[in-house]
């Protein structure tokens, strides 16, 4: 199959809307928490950046798709932003179970440049979900967060799984359609929206930022706190593998993201276990 022919169109929607799954956001039986469980999981610094992120990918996707010409296309993205907004619901049901307070949420603006926003998204996520795929299994094996909680998330993040993978091939295929000469500009667009963020987490990973839109990159420090940076890179890179393992492997994989790890951890040095004999 060749990337950018109309075979690969119809693959990468077509798994999309194939493994598109329903469950009910609003009406979710959250676990009643006790003691630590709750303070921890109020105390958790992001959950309004975690409302507002989904609430602006979610309209930054429907947007796409309502300016989106080809059919099968279009009615990939409407589902893509049918479920961002349903992550959306999911977190805001949650902080209001809880009792978090997000605080008052910015009305929601008009997307201006959609090419552009869904561009700068899509990265986003390319970021945001690697980390997730890690923080997520972190967290259910630390017992950080009880059983029933990670359940809850589980479908929600391979949802995001999904959007990385078709968002991935959208992008090939859109490249790859232009002509030639136009591809430099498209990749320069690319480039620009992984610079922009890469610095807007590599600012908050140096403390200049607010800590809370990092959270899937350094939250494996508070949610289970003897692990190394080392070995949350490999359970990401481990996790990364698995979350795409059941999909079509002629659809392209996410490549940037775990190549820079791969490349990170190369570098790293290797904890060496001590010499404790006498
Ligand atoms: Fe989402
Ligand atoms: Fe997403």
């Amino acid at each position: 199959m060749e990337i950018g022919s109309l075979e690969h169109r119809d693959l990468f929607c077509q798994f999309f809307v194939d493994s598109h799954i329903e469950f009910d956001a609003e009406h979710v039986p959250w676990p009643r928490l006790e003691g630590d469980a709750r303070t921890r999981l109020v105390g958790l610094p992001f959950w309004r950046e975690a409302v507002l992120t989904e609430s602006t990918t979610a309209r930054i996707v429907k947007a796409a798709a309502e300016h989106e010409a080809d059919p099968t296309m279009r009615a990939a993205l409407a589902i893509q932003g049918d479920e961002e907004a349903r992550h959306s619901a999911l977190l805001r049901s949650l902080t209001t179970f809880y009792g978090i307070d997000v605080g008052e949420l910015p009305p929601s603006r008009s997307t201006r440049h959609v090419a552009w926003d869904y561009l700068y998204a899509g990265y986003g996520e390319c970021f945001d979900s690697f980390f997730a795929f890690g923080l997520i299994r972190v967290a259910r094996e630390s017992g950080y967060f009880s059983k029933d909680l990670v359940n809850i998330f589980e479908p929600v993040i391979q949802e995001e799984a999904r959007h990385i993978l078709f968002f991935v091939n959208w992008v090939a295929y859109h490249r790859i359609r232009r002509h030639w000469w136009r591809r430099p500009d498209y990749d320069l667009r690319r480039a620009a929206v992984t610079a922009l963020q890469i610095v807007n987490r590599a600012k908050t990973a140096r403390g200049f930022g607010k800590r809370d839109e990092n959270f899937t990159m350094k939250g494996h420090q508070e949610v289970a706190a003897d692990i190394s940076t080392r070995r949350f890179l490999e359970i990401c890179l481990e996790e990364n593998e698995r979350r795409f393992a059941p999909y079509d492997c002629r659809l392209l994989r996410p490549r940037f993201v775990p190549g820079v790890v791969r490349r990170v951890l190369s570098l790293l040095p290797v904890q060496r276990l001590s010499a404790a004999s006498p």
